[in-house]
């Protein structure tokens, strides 16, 4: 059975489902909530820089080249209204815990843009329960 939880995007941009974690990806005027897991060995595509061109993501683990394309097919199934968003999860055992957190993404600064001021790479700055329906 699919579980379905609802998120704030104006308070959380990812989303832990056991050891998963998704982050919202924007691209091409549009927000998905994509795996954060490079498939090389797995590094965190969300703090990956866009390369000069937009069209793939930097990881920064090791700077394999990942395609925007290929982390769009990656996404899972969410409807946006304003700021709230509904996501489909992956059908697992049911069991796995699932949060919602906010967390600094890279991916979605424009090519070359310089970083936060202060911000740390993977700091959660809030976690909070998702509302499953
Ligand atoms: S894990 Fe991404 S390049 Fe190695």
């Amino acid at each position: 059975m699919a579980r379905v939880i609802v998120m704030d995007l104006s308070r959380h941009n990812t989303v832990l489902v056991g050891h998963d974690r998704y982050f919202v990806l924007h691209t091409e005027g549009r927000s998905l909530l994509v795996l954060d897991r490079c498939p090389h060995r797995g590094g965190p595509l969300s703090l990956a820089r866009r390369t000069p061109d937009g069209r793939r993501l930097s990881c920064p683990w090791h700077g394999t080249k990942v395609g925007v394309a290929a982390v769009k097919r990656t996404s899972l199934p969410m409807v946006r209204s304003g700021d709230e968003a509904v996501v489909v999860l992956p059908d697992g055992d049911g069991g796995e815990p699932v949060s919602v957190i906010r967390k600094e993404v890279l991916a979605n600064l424009p090519p070359g843009a310089p970083c936060a001021a202060g911000g740390t790479d993977g700091e959660a700055a809030g976690a909070g329960e998702a509302a499953s329906r």
